[in-house]
């Protein structure tokens, strides 16, 4: 078993602060509520620094250790299949997929949540539908993201979950 660290302190709290924040607006708090708008804007806070912090994190954080690649993609697919086991440090190509479509898809929650608070925006529907269906695809997209994650713990023998809460990756 090698021990190795990946996640730095910031990639780790962004991530749970991005799990509670999400949760909360999607499942638990009044859409109409301040509270919303309060959440909403801490979720806006955190992406834009994870999106700084993609150029100036440390190794592993930076997008240039992760750039999405459809060929890289297509080998884990493949990987996934015949049972064939590649150890990534950092996020898998699969992973980094899903991490900018996350990333993109809560700037346009965000923006469209923003709009809809304008005078401008304020009674026009377009912002909101634009929300409702950004947040239909997150909440997709996050269902997908948790069974990838744990299907590809158990494959590969690395807790991925764990990793992101301690920032170790332990890989046989
Ligand atoms: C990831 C973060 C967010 C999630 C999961 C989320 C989710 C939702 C959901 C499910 C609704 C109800 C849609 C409906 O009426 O069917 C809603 C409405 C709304 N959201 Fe968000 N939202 C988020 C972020 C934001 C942000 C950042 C803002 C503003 C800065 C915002 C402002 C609003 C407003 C103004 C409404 C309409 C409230 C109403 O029903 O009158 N949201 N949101
Ligand atoms: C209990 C639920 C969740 C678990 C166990 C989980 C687990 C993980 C793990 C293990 C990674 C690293 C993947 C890799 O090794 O490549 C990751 C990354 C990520 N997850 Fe989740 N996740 C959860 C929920 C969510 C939710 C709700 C969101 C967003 C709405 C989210 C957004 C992200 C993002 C943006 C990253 C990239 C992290 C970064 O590089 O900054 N996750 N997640």
């Amino acid at each position: 078993m090698t021990r190795i660290k990946i996640w730095d302190p910031v990639v780790r709290i962004f991530h749970w602060s991005l799990v509670g924040g999400f949760a909360a607006n999607a499942l638990f708090v009044d859409s109409e509520s301040n509270l919303h708008l309060m959440i909403g804007y801490a979720i806006i806070m955190l992406v834009a620094v994870r999106l700084v912090w993609g150029f100036v994190g440390s190794q592993y954080a930076r997008f240039t250790s992760f750039p999405p690649s459809a060929n890289d993609a297509m080998a884990q697919v493949q990987d996934m299949v015949t049972g064939r086991v590649t150890i990534h440090k950092g996020h898998t190509p699969l992973g980094a997929l899903m991490i900018y479509n996350l990333l993109f898809t809560l700037a346009v929650i965000g923006l469209s949540g923003w709009l809809m608070t304008t005078d401008m925006f304020w009674g026009v529907e377009w912002p909101e539908e634009l929300h409702e269906v950004a947040v239909s695809w997150a909440e997709f997209s996050v269902v997908l993201h948790i069974a990838a994650v744990i299907f590809e713990s158990i494959r590969t023998h690395v807790n991925l979950p764990r990793a992101m809460v301690t920032g170790y990756k332990d890989i046989p």
